[in-house]
């Protein structure tokens, strides 16, 4: 219970990563407010996942800088205060670089990038205004710093993601917030099945790149969001962690176990 009387809000949590998230942080004390734009998927994962005393659901489109404001907003009126922001709402476009539209650049780019930017300022000034610190993490990924053609627009989400972080971690740290991100590898989720790992040969390409030779699960990546939030590191400002089974230092690839 290293959360016990927290008020944490995560975005993109009707689903994968963001739904363990906002379990875990429930299982370790805290109160959780959950964001999502699937709205009819939020609502059921906010009853499926506590009681209405310490879960609330707000429909929230994070590429719009005034609806995050008023996820914070609401999560303040609910519960009086807000000591972690996760932003986890994500999305990805497999493509050809040079089939990269405008609107695709536009759409990738506003939900992972501008999202995160205006979750941490949102999060940042209500912390701020608190005076007692605070922690916001940021889901990044592995792909913050490989270079996947297949998913330009999201590896360069990532990247700028990162010097979200880092930069957030230096405005923030006078008033004792720390800001950190998680680089997942590839963790089995609906997002993954629809588009990272669409056949058996892309399966077995990451397999190939992953020394432990499984793909994540979504309750791994939790278990380091509830970690990154609590006291135990209370000394990590500023970095990216990567929670990827050795994807991120193998220079070469291994053989896959049938
Ligand atoms: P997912 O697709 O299962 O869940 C993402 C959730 O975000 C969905 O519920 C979706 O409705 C929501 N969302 C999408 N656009 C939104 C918007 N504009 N406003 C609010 N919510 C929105 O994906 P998954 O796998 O759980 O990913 C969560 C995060 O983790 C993403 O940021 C993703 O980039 C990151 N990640 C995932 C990895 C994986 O292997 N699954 C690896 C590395 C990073």
């Amino acid at each position: 219970m290293r959360l016990e009387g927290k008020i944490a809000v995560i975005t993109g949590a009707a689903r994968g990563i963001g739904r363990a998230c906002a379990e875990r942080l429930l299982a370790e004390g805290a109160k959780v407010v959950i964001a999502d734009v699937d709205s009819a998927r939020l609502h059921e994962t906010a009853s499926a996942i506590g009681a209405p005393e310490e879960v609330l659901a707000v429909t929230t489109d994070v590429s719009k800088k005034d609806q995050v404001e008023a996820l914070i907003a609401a999560a303040v009126e609910r519960f009086s205060r807000l000591d972690i922001m996760v932003n986890n709402a994500g999305i990805a476009m497999m493509q050809d670089f040079l089939e990269v539209t405008e609107a695709d650049y536009d759409k990738v780019l506003s939900v992972n990038l501008k999202g995160a930017f205006f979750g941490v300022q949102a999060a940042g000034r209500q912390m701020i205004a608190q005076g007692q610190g605070g922690v916001i993490i940021n889901m990044s990924s592995i792909n913050s710093g490989l270079a996947n053609p297949r998913v330009a627009t999201y590896a360069i989400s990532k990247g700028g993601m990162n010097q979200v972080t880092s930069t957030a971690a230096v405005a923030f740290a006078p008033h004792g917030i720390r800001v950190v991100g998680v680089g997942p590898g590839t963790i089995m989720t609906e997002m993954v099945e629809g588009s990272f790992i669409d056949s058996e040969e892309a399966r077995r390409t990451v397999l190939s790149r992953t020394p432990l030779g499984r793909c994540g699960t979504a309750e791994e990546i939790a278990a380091v969001v509830a970690f990154l939030a609590s006291k135990d590191a209370s000394y990590i400002t500023g970095e990216t962690i990567y929670p990827d089974g050795g994807r991120r230092v193998l220079n070469y690839t291994v053989p896959v176990k049938e």
